[in-house]
């Protein structure tokens, strides 16, 4: 076997175990030693990744059509942010990880990007959106972060996977949140988004 063949074959090895039960964990270590790898969940090279990214800003454009400021949590390495990006000037973003924050520092140089949990850190400012885009599967408590969003800014929006929708949608139950679905290449997503009272 080749070279690259032997560290294809490390690199599945690894994403695999770092992934390993982390589901609805907030197991923060292992996610962290997961971006060892370069782009673990390959949203950089996927076709399928690329249309959730322009699906995603087609919505805020519709829905927030005067949004001026983006939040977005657990921005990864920035391959969603560089989408974010093209919406306007103002886009930060938090991630537990230094390794993919520093990726998304280079990937996206407009974006003001910092390392952070999204329940604890300080923001520097108040925001006219706040975005978890395939964030909440990694999270214990889920409340808890929805309730940390609407803190953070005037209106938020979450996707997942339509494969979880069995576990996340009661969270949304109690909340006046608009829904709606995108499926590309065989695989289906779910966005909720709503605006919160404004501050006082
Ligand atoms: C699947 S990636 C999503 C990347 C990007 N939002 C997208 O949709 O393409 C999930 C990201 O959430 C981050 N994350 C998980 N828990 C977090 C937390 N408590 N605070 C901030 N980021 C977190 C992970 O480090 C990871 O980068």
């Amino acid at each position: 076997m080749c070279c690259s063949g032997a560290r294809l074959i490390v690199q599945r090895l690894w994403r695999r175990l770092m992934l390993r039960g982390v589901h609805y964990t907030s197991a923060e270590s292992r996610l962290k030693l997961l971006y060892l790898l370069n782009d673990p969940w390959k949203l950089g090279s996927s076709e399928r990744e690329k249309q959730r990214f322009l699906w995603a800003n087609e919505l805020i454009q519709r829905e927030f059509p005067s949004q001026k400021s983006i939040l977005e949590i657990g921005c990864g390495e920035g391959h969603q942010s560089s989408y974010f990006a093209r919406l306007g000037d103002c886009l930060y973003g938090v991630d537990i990880s230094s390794r993919a924050v520093g990726r998304a520092r280079r990937r996206c140089p407009t974006g003001h990007f910092v390392v952070g949990n999204a329940l604890s850190f300080v923001p520097v400012r108040y925001f006219d959106l706040v975005v978890a885009a395939e964030v909440l599967y990694y999270l214990r408590d889920i409340d808890l972060v929805l309730d940390r969003m609407c803190l953070l800014g005037a209106a938020c929006l979450v996707t997942y996977f339509n494969h979880h929708a069995d576990r996340l949608d009661p969270f949304f139950e109690g909340r006046a949140t608009t829904k709606a679905s995108f499926s590309s290449e065989g695989t289906s997503w779910t966005a909720r988004w709503w605006h919160n009272s404004p501050r006082a």
